[in-house]
């Protein structure tokens, strides 16, 4: 497996590789990986005849610079593991590589898509998160990029982004990978103790209660008041959100006739860490 920093490096030996027609797929993280992130490492390898997973812990996706400064790192770890998925090319560039000028010189929006949920909660974070992409996919320029489905509207924000672009890339959703407890995987509960893993394992049952009760017939407003009564009496979990939503715009709706594909997104505060969550309740 190849460790690259420079991102010339990285083009050069790429355009080698695409000239022996080979097919090239990527995986953009920020490291401290787990098997949520080498679900998506496997369906590269499955699906693409090179495989690059980007590291690189995006300075302007955080709005909060404690949770920047906190945020894991495990490099060594990770290179492991990656090449034990079979992964290709691992890409780590530093800051002053990916950002030669200025960190907050180039910004994006994302319309209504941006101002509910996580884009409430974390303001521009998905401007951060559109810039880092757009970057990486013109840096790899690859055939396919995955992305978890752990992340709703991450990725409902970069299908738009490439859409509008016109990027020729291909975006694949890779579905959430959880624990036996169902919470989903994450760097972040690398912070959380065994008890916090248990008290935010709350949330995923909620939301299931809760997809469950919709999909009976419940009226969906009367479902989630009571979804979150529920989460109120839980120690140690403050609910950030908890709504029904159509799963491309992100707005909120209240019948599940409202839209063709129909999530649950919720976030929460356990103890330091900030997680989130979803779960489709109707699919195309
Ligand atoms: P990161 O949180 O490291 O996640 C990298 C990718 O792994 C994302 O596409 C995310 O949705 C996916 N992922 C995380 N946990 C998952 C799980 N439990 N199951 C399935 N997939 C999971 O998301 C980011 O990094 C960044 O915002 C990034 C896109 C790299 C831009 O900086």
């Amino acid at each position: 497996m190849k460790i690259v920093e420079s991102i010339v490096e990285l083009q050069a030996y790429l355009d080698l590789q695409r000239l022996k027609g080979k097919a090239v797929g990527l995986v953009p993280t920020m490291g401290a990986l787990h098997q949520g992130h080498l679900e998506l490492i496997h369906a590269s390898v499955h699906a693409c005849d090179l495989t690059v997973c980007s590291i690189f812990v995006n300075p302007t996706q955080f709005n909060n610079p404690d949770d920047l400064l906190k945020y894991p790192k495990q490099l060594e770890t990770d290179q492991q593991l990656l090449s034990k998925a079979g992964c290709d090319v691992v890409f780590v560039p530093t800051v002053a590589e990916m950002y030669p000028d200025q960190t907050e010189s180039l910004s994006m929006s994302f319309g209504v898509l941006e101002h509910v949920l996580e884009g409430e909660f974390r303001p521009g974070h998905f401007s951060g998160v559109g810039v880092v992409v757009s970057k990486l996919l013109n840096i790899v320029q690859p055939q396919v990029a995955f992305f978890g489905q752990k992340d709703l509207q991450q990725l409902a924000v970069i299908r738009k982004m490439v859409r509008d672009l016109n990027i020729r890339t291909k975006i694949v959703a890779v579905p959430t990978v959880r624990e036996p407890s169902g919470l989903a995987m994450s760097s972040r509960n690398l912070r959380l103790s065994e008890i916090e893993k248990e008290i935010a394992a709350h949330l995923y049952k909620t939301m299931q209660g809760l997809k469950d009760r919709v999909c009976f017939g419940d009226n969906v407003p009367v479902a989630i008041a009571q979804s979150k009564d529920l989460l109120a009496q839980v120690d140690g979990l403050q609910l950030e959100y908890l709504e029904v939503v159509d799963s491309a715009t992100m707005q909120v709706v209240s019948d599940l006739s409202a839209a063709d594909s129909i999530s649950i997104c919720a976030a929460a505060h356990v103890g330091e860490v900030r997680i989130i969550d979803n779960m489709y309740i109707k699919q195309t």
